[in-house]
């Protein structure tokens, strides 16, 4: 299996071309993510890719520090912001397993579609508490494990994925349950004040989480 910044770095240009697979799923939890962010908040968002939503969330928010372990996802999200003239908005690349960025800290921290893709939860979610004051909020949304009743076409890919990892063709994926998923967030020293599936199939988890 490829590492993970090779990986993206490879995929970073079609990435970047690909629609937004369930739109309503994603302008609900877009609204829902809006509706804890003040105009004076700074944020950090952990694993940005290109940073389609990091452009659409820094209008709502003092500034924005987006970050991705890949060089390449980072370049063409400069170039949108730059193309969009979003000028509060900055990108670094950036391990979440290892952020750096000086301990720095920020009044939420957000992580699209990423834990999932993390072998190491706790240190992820360690390095993310570390940048957040007690009741700063934590926002994710990560796909989760589904069971012998989801779509075919899921239990499909599932059964393909450690060939297509095997070929360089699919990144880690961890495939934990919400349940797994939500105790880790807790033990990080989070508590869970909102969550969801969004979509429903397979269950993309939306958490929001308060640190404590
Ligand atoms: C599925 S994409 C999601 C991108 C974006 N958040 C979104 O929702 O469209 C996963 C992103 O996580 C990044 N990523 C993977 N492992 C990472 C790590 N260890 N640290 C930071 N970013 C990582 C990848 O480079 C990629 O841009």
């Amino acid at each position: 299996m490829k590492d993970a910044k090779t990986f993206w770095n490879q995929i970073a240009a079609k990435y970047a071309k690909q629609p937004i697979a369930d739109m309503d799923s994603y302008e609900y939890t877009l609204a829902r993510t809006r509706s804890y962010l003040k105009p004076t908040d700074t944020v950090l968002e952990v694993g940005c890719g290109t940073g389609s939503t990091a452009i659409l969330l820094a209008q709502n928010v003092a500034s924005m520090t987006a970050t991705d372990i890949s060089d390449q996802m980072i370049e063409v999200g400069r170039a949108k912001a730059r193309d969009e003239n979003v000028q509060n908005l900055t990108f670094q690349e950036v391990d979440v397993l290892n952020t750096g960025l000086n301990g720095e800290k920020f009044d939420a921290v957000l992580a699209h579609n990423l834990l999932h893709l993390i072998e190491d939860l706790p240190t992820s979610l360690a390095q993310i508490s570390q940048h957040l004051e007690p009741g700063g909020v934590f926002i994710s949304k990560s796909v989760c494990g589904f069971g012998q009743n989801a779509p075919l076409k899921f239990r499909l890919i599932k059964t393909l994925i450690p060939l297509m990892q095997f070929l360089g063709k699919a990144p880690f994926v961890a495939f934990r349950t919400i349940e797994d998923h939500e105790a880790a967030i807790k033990a990080a020293g989070f508590e869970i004040v909102e969550s969801g599936n969004f979509p429903q199939s397979p269950p993309s988890r939306y958490v929001v989480a308060i640190k404590t």
